[in-house]
């Protein structure tokens, strides 16, 4: 029929394949040609039933996003499926892979689900900033019950076959050929004979108890972190309760459109394709091989090393753990051990599951021990002599070809590197604390790392979940880099006249989990005042703070209060007092500080950054910045990253601003990049630069 669409007749049934490489997403150039040989399928007497099948790996992976945005060509995806429901004769969605979302409601437009066990449905849309656009809402409480609807909708979680099944999300799994075995199945149907009820005229599941219904909804949305799409998937499926289908349907329609055309959506589109660009690396092409990765070794058994030891080892990975000696060790598998018999008691894994990771993970004091790992992760004290002398032993033991990372912070790769005859091998794998959470991992290449060497990384990366992000050598890479020119005015806005309650509302008002005194309160203010002593610096109202004893939450007090061992930070008067104090000492008459200018002195020097950032060379294109920031540093989704918010905030006025902040404090972190005035001049955006 077309390069994408193939129609043939066999035995009465019509098998109707799609063909759009890589994930048959519904595009134009599929729906043109469906909506054609379904019309054929329909009119012509020969057939007798349908079934709609795809080539390549996977079922249709929903609509195509990268078309969202543009003038809407025709037949849209519910024409289709209207379509498809027009047809009374049996129709069977012969599902592999992902039928995730247009591509799951067009298999629910169909009477029948076949499907291979391995495969999975779901309806991700609220990962994109909106709901399901073609009837998922309103068909699939029809199917499986509102309850089951709303929770898969909400979470944007597939489900795998077992429970599919269970719940009537498809009503056959396939046993060997799927195809041969959803034309049988099709088969089966003509010869029992019709009539073939279509979802829409199925209304048994919605009699429900709404007070019952309500509280889920309650329960579903209650982590939904400021973004709007989940509240309105929970309207949405509340709708196919109380409203007629058709009026339901076209609600959602109009739902669907506003959240389409939302900053939020574009923000999270946005992500999706950022976190996929991110993976193609200059230099690193697919014919690039990683090298096989089965064994791993980590040195040190801290916060990090546990966290990088127990990310391995939920991805499959057996892993080694060395440090200096057995108490160190100890001590360091027994948080691991702790972690995880934490997480048998919320319930996230079961107690075998508990088991079977803690088998993976061994420890040492022998570097001998190391020998045969594909891998090693330093995970030691921030100390460059401490690094070196860790990659000097490694290279001594490690197999030939042995990846060597480190996890430093801020340190000079290329440095560590040449400590080794083999700096070809090394890189930075960069985690973020708490290891075995954070998804962020920022990969550090280094001068002489090898192709293979990042592309081992990125396999790595996938192995374990992890959202990798390739990124230069230079003094806190992109994330800790722009976290510093962030934290520049902190102390200078407490003493310009602003309290750290009223800064971190900014944050949190803007979505931020929480605000940056909130942060060092949470992380110990003792890190950075240890950090400030070895560079020489000081910070007069926190070195205050860590005199006295205040390191934050773990002291009961820091920036706030946080009384009888609560985590809810109160203001405190005794740090009222000492920021007056200091200001004063300081010469510095303290006055109203307004949101705006909050913003102008935190978030502004962070974009100007960013944009140096990229200017060097650091982060390969701007969205990668963005990968960074959501991933390991909370910054909100619904922005869609710091570069992305810039250009919609705009960069012209992001540079005025600038420029007068620099004017008042002279502080280099307010120069306005040579990019950035460029793009303000230009009216450019990042993405123009590509
Ligand atoms: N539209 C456009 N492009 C898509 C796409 C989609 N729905 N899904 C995937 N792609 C592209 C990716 O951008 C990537 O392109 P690239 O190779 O140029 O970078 C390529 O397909 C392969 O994708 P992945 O790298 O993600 O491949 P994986 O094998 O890791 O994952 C997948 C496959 C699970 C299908 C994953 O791609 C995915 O989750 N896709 C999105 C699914 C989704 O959100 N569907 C809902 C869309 S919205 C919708 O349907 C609205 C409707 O209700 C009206
Ligand atoms: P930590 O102090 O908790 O752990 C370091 C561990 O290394 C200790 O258990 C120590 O006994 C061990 N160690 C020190 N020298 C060693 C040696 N020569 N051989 C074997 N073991 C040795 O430190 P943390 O926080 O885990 O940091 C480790 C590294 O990770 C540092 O480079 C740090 O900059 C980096 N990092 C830290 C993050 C954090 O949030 N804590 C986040 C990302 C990176």
């Amino acid at each position: 029929m077309s390069d994408t669409v193939s129609f043939t007749l066999e035995n009465g049934v019509a098998l109707i394949v799609l063909d759009n490489p890589p994930v048959n997403a519904l595009g134009h150039a599929l729906r043109a040609p469906l909506f054609a040989a379904l019309e054929k399928a329909r009119d012509d007497e020969a057939v007798e039933a349908v079934v709609i099948a795809c080539a390549g790996r996977t079922f249709i992976a929903g609509a195509d996003i990268s078309e969202f945005g543009k003038p809407p060509l025709e037949p849209s995806l519910p024409d289709l499926i209207a379509l498809l429901e027009s047809i009374d004769k049996p129709t069977v969605a012969a599902i592999h892979g992902t039928a995730l979302g247009g591509g799951f409601e067009l298999a629910l437009g169909c009477h029948y689900r076949v499907a291979e066990k391995s495969a999975k449905v779901g309806l991700p849309e609220v990962n994109l900033g909106l709901i399901p656009g073609a009837g998922g809402t309103v068909r699939l409480p029809r199917l499986i019950g509102p309850e089951a609807a709303l929770g898969m909708i909400v979470s944007g979680k597939p489900i795998g076959m077992e429970k599919a099944l269970a719940l009537g999300a498809v009503d056959r799994l396939a046993e060997g050929d799927l195809r041969a075995e959803a034309i049988a199945f099709a088969r089966e149907k003509v010869a029992q004979g019709g009539p073939y009820p279509h979802i829409r005229e199925r209304a048994e599941k919605l009699a429900v108890d709404l007070d019952a219904f309500d509280a889920a909804v309650a329960e579903a949305t209650k982590k939904a972190r400021g973004l709007t799409a989940p509240l309105k998937v929970a309207e949405a499926v509340r709708n196919a309760i109380t409203m007629p289908f058709d009026d339901a349907l076209a609600r959602e329609r109009d739902i669907f459109i506003e959240r389409r055309d939302s900053t939020e959506s574009a923000a999270q589109r946005h992500l999706f394709f950022a976190t996929r660009e991110a993976t193609k690396v200059a230099g690193v092409g697919r014919d690039v091989e990683p090298r096989p990765i089965r064994k791993a070794g980590v040195i040190g058994a801290g916060t990090m090393g546990g966290g990088i030891a127990m990310a391995l080892a939920n991805g499959g990975i057996s892993v080694i753990v060395l440090e200096m000696n057995e108490e160190a060790l100890a001590r360091g598998l027994g948080q691991v051990e702790k972690i995880y018999s934490g997480s048998v008691t919320r319930g996230s894994i079961s107690a075998a599951e508990k088991e079977a990771r803690l088998s993976r993970i061994s420890g040492t004091t022998d570097y001998a021990a190391l020998a045969d790992c594909d891998i090693v992760i330093e995970a030691v004290f921030e100390e460059m002599g401490v690094k070196r002398q860790v990659f000097s032993a490694l290279d001594r033991v490690m197999k030939p070809g042995a990846v060597l990372a480190s996890n430093t912070s801020y340190l000079d790769l290329n440095e560590i590197a040449a400590t080794t005859e083999r700096p070809q091998d090394v890189v930075g794998l960069h985690f973020f604390s708490p290891a075995h959470v954070m998804r962020l991992l920022e990969i550090v290449r280094g001068e002489r790392t090898a192709a293979d060497v990042l592309a081992t990384a990125l396999a790595l990366a996938r192995a374990i979940g992890k959202v990798p992000v390739v990124v230069g050598v230079c003094n806190g890479f992109v994330g800790n880099r722009m976290l510093a020119a962030r934290r520049d005015e902190n102390e200078d806005l407490l003493l310009s006249g602003a309290t750290p309650e009223q800064v971190d509302k900014v944050f949190t008002d803007f979505g931020w989990p929480m605000g940056p005194f909130q942060m060092v309160d949470l992380a110990g203010l003792d890190i950075s005042w240890k950090h400030r002593q070895s560079l020489g610096l000081s910070a007069p109202i926190a070195d205050t703070l860590c005199e006295a004893g205040r390191f934050g939450q773990k002291a009961g007090r820091g920036f706030y209060l946080y009384e009888d061992g609560s985590r809810a930070p109160k203001p405190d008067p005794f740090v009222t007092e000492l920021i007056e104090r200091k200001a004063a000492e300081l010469g510095i008459e303290r006055r109203a500080v307004g949101a705006e200018e909050i913003t102008e002195r935190t978030l502004y020097p962070m974009i100007n950054e960013g944009a140096r950032i990229i200017e060097e060379g650091i982060a390969a294109r701007a969205s990668d910045i963005d990968v960074v920031w959501v991933n390991g540093y909370g910054f909100p989704v619904a922005k869609g990253g710091p570069m992305f918010w810039a250009e919609r905030h705009g960069i012209d006025r992001i540079v005025d601003r600038l420029e007068h902040w620099h004017g008042v404090t002279g502080k280099e972190v307010f120069k306005p990049a040579p990019l950035l005035r460029q793009l303000a001049l230009t009216g450019g955006g990042f993405s123009s630069l590509a």
